[in-house]
């Protein structure tokens, strides 16, 4: 297992790899690992060669100091985590100056509006954040597959267009969602709940899963209101966003045809700790 915190050093065996005709594999993350980032670190051994799991809370992705401050941290029980699966997985854990020089700044993409919709809305900038920092990092570990959690559906479409925009070759891998045994997604965010919070949480998947019971049968601003009701009268919960999206432009549509794929976002606050996750309704 090697763990790296420089790029020349990272540089250096990616070009030995890729002499080797290896098939490298990219596991982005930002730590504070659990089984949902496993799980994409199980599937990229799978499918790879080489496999190299980054950790880095990239800041320009953050458009709220409390959330990247409060974001949690644990280095030591991450790389525990990872050896245990293998210890065949390279780490790179870079500091900020070396992802970002003294320019802590993202680059501008045209999204064609996907970093628009949805969390773009509450969360500006966010998805250009995303965008430069997955550049920077297909750049360098020039990856064949790049892995990446539908729980974050919304991203593996920003990641999708962003191959397009810059010609990368890197296979874009679309792992589904772990989830807690009461339907909660795993997320880093979720080590800032409190256990009953945790608990209660449960109600964002079951009314994502009542949403896509009932998309067909009932209005879905009915759908909204009811959601709306029961996660508010929740103390410190808040339903931020319901949307049912067009799968792939993410746009809402005014009827829903049949023949096509939608999916339904939700985003929940609890007591501020913004909780995101999406269900395919066909
Ligand atoms: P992070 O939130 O650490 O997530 C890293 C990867 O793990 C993402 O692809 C995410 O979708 C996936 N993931 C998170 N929870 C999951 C779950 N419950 N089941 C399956 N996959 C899950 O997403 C980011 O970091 C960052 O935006 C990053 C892409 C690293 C860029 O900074």
């Amino acid at each position: 297992m090697l763990l790296y915190t420089l790029k020349s050093e990272v540089k250096e065996s990616i070009n030995y790899e890729i002499n080797l005709k290896k098939t490298i594999g990219l596991v982005p993350t930002m730590g504070a690992l659990h089984q949902g980032h496993l799980s994409l670190l199980k599937h990229a051994i799978i499918a790879c060669d080489v496999v190299w799991v980054t950790i880095f809370v990239n800041p320009t992705q953050f458009n709220n100091k409390n959330d990247l401050n409060n974001y949690p941290k644990n280095i030591d029980k991450d790389l525990k985590m990872i050896s245990k699966i293998s210890k065949n997985v390279n780490i790179f854990y870079p500091e900020i100056s070396e992802m970002y020089n003294s320019k802590l700044k993202s680059e501008v993409y045209d999204f064609e509006n996907l970093d628009k919709e949805l969390e773009g809305k509450y969360r500006n900038n966010h998805f250009n954040g995303v965008g430069t920092i997955v550049a920077k990092l297909f750049e360098l570990f020039k990856p064949n597959k790049a892995f990446f959690g539908e729980k974050d559906f919304q991203q593996t479409r920003i990641i999708n267009k962003l191959i397009e925009i810059k010609g990368y070759k890197t296979k874009l891998i679309v792992c589904p969602t772990v989830r807690e045994k009461n339907g909660l997604a795993l997320s880093s965010r979720n080590n800032l709940l409190s256990l009953k919070n945790k608990e209660k949480a449960s109600v964002i998947y079951n009314k994502l899963v009542y949403a896509k019971e009932n998309y067909l049968k009932i209005p879905f601003k009915i759908i909204y209101a009811n959601c709306k009701k029961e996660i508010n009268s929740i103390t410190g919960f808040e339903l931020e966003y319901l949307e049912i999206v067009h799968n792939e432009t993410l746009k809402k549509e005014n009827i829903i045809d049949l023949n096509k794929s939608y999916r339904i976002f939700i985003c929940v606050l609890v007591n501020d700790v913004r909780l995101i996750d999406n269900i395919l309704v066909k």
